[in-house]
């Protein structure tokens, strides 16, 4: 069934990949993002690929009566929230910002879900809910909130709690909580994709970006780890994958709350991610090995068999799509969304 969907956040990486995989399933989205970390031209291109128009609001969460106003101009049958701010770093400097975005926005979101009625809600978490994992590979049951290290984890840790709270109280709450792994790569078309607005964080954008010639070589941080090569292994999944994950979670239909790992249920470690990225782009990538990142953990991936069996998706696409698409994104746009369209 042909559902509005309010997407706050939706200017974002993920947010717009999974704007296109509404549209192709038939879904009417409508935009909120405050354009914080992302920029209008990142929805005109989505309108590119899809070929249809796109309702954007440019509108904060937490202002409640530019909020109540588009409540009241759609009617929302779902919201899907992506919404806040995502820089580990950043907020171990600015936890009260983080808090208050991160917070604030999603207590305003669920006291309008109320008062307009809109039952499902699928919430952004993160695997970082884990803390440092009890067991690998990681289950939807494993322990969460211990060893969480920065304020950014603690928000999704804490909204998580928050979210079960409402559903406990108004039992005709569907809301879904999927725990991301590691997103990467881009779409297909090399058109959109993730555009840090200063150095990259995040090992993936980092890598792209010394292929291409930004940035000298890649910083390993910790080769002296428990792992396949010493290196920090993760589960990176791919944008697209992930975006398909809300789509199938949309059709899912029961009350209460649902949790669901996004994963691929593959480990892999930062030099085999290198080396992938470096088959992929035909570029070598240097790389130095550094010291430990602090609030790194060794091994983080986890099994996404609850979400095959419960709402019947599972990442399809591998590593190797991810860097080849995420070099396409970043050898076509290498200053991102500042400069010309070109694919
Ligand atoms: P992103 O920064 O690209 O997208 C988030 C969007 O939300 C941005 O466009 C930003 O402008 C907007 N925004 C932030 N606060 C807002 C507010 N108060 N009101 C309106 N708009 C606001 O991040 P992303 O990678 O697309 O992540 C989307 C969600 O997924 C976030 O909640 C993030 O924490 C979560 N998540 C991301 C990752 C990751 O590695 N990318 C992993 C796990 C979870
Ligand atoms: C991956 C691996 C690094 C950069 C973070 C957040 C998490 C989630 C996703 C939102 C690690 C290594 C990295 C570099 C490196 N976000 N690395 N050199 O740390 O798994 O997750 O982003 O919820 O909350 O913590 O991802 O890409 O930063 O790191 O060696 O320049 O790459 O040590 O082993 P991480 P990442």
């Amino acid at each position: 069934m042909k559902k509005n969907i309010l997407v706050t956040g939706g200017a974002g990486y993920i947010g717009t990949h999974t704007l296109i995989e509404l549209i192709s399933a038939g879904h009417s989205p409508v935009v909120v993002d405050n354009l914080s970390n992302s920029s209008e031209e990142a929805i005109r291109r989505v309108e590119k690929i899809v070929g249809a128009e796109i309702p954007f609001h440019k509108v904060t969460v937490q202002d409640i009566p530019a909020m109540r106003a588009i409540f009241e101009q759609y009617s929302f049958n779902a919201i899907i929230h992506f919404a806040g701010l995502k820089a580990v770093g950043e907020s171990v400097a600015k936890p009260l910002e983080y808090y208050k975005n991160n917070l604030d926005s999603t207590l305003v979101l669920l006291d309008l879900a109320k008062e307009f009625g809109v039952k499902k809600l699928i919430f952004s978490s993160s695997a970082t809910v884990y803390g440092t994992p009890e067991e690998l590979p990681l289950k939807e049951t494993s322990r969460v909130g211990v060893g969480i290290t920065n304020p950014y984890g603690r928000t999704k840790y804490m909204l998580e709690e928050v979210l079960k709270d409402v559903a406990v109280s108004d039992p005709s709450f569907e809301i879904t909580l999927l725990r991301y792994f590691n997103p990467v790569g881009a779409h297909e078309s090399g058109t959109i994709g993730e555009d840090p607005s200063d150095i990259p964080n995040n090992l993936l954008p980092y890598v792209a970006q010394v292929a291409v010639g930004k940035l000298n070589h890649v910083n390993v941080f910790g080769n002296d780890y428990e792992t396949i090569d010493g290196t920090g292994v993760r589960d990176y999944i791919h944008v697209v994958d992930l975006a398909r994950g809300h789509v199938a979670a949309l059709n899912y239909s029961t009350p209460g709350v649902h949790t669901y790992n996004l994963a691929t249920g593959n480990g892999t470690s930062v030099l085999q991610l290198i080396a992938a990225f470096s088959k992929a782009s035909g570029r070598e990538i240097p790389y130095q090995i550094a010291e430990r990142r602090p609030g790194d953990i060794a091994a983080c991936y986890a099994s996404a068999a609850q979400a095959e069996h419960e709402i019947g998706w599972k990442a399809e696409l591998s590593i190797e799509n991810a860097c080849a698409d995420a070099w396409k994104w970043q050898s076509l746009n290498p200053d991102g969304y500042a400069g010309p369209i070109n694919a």
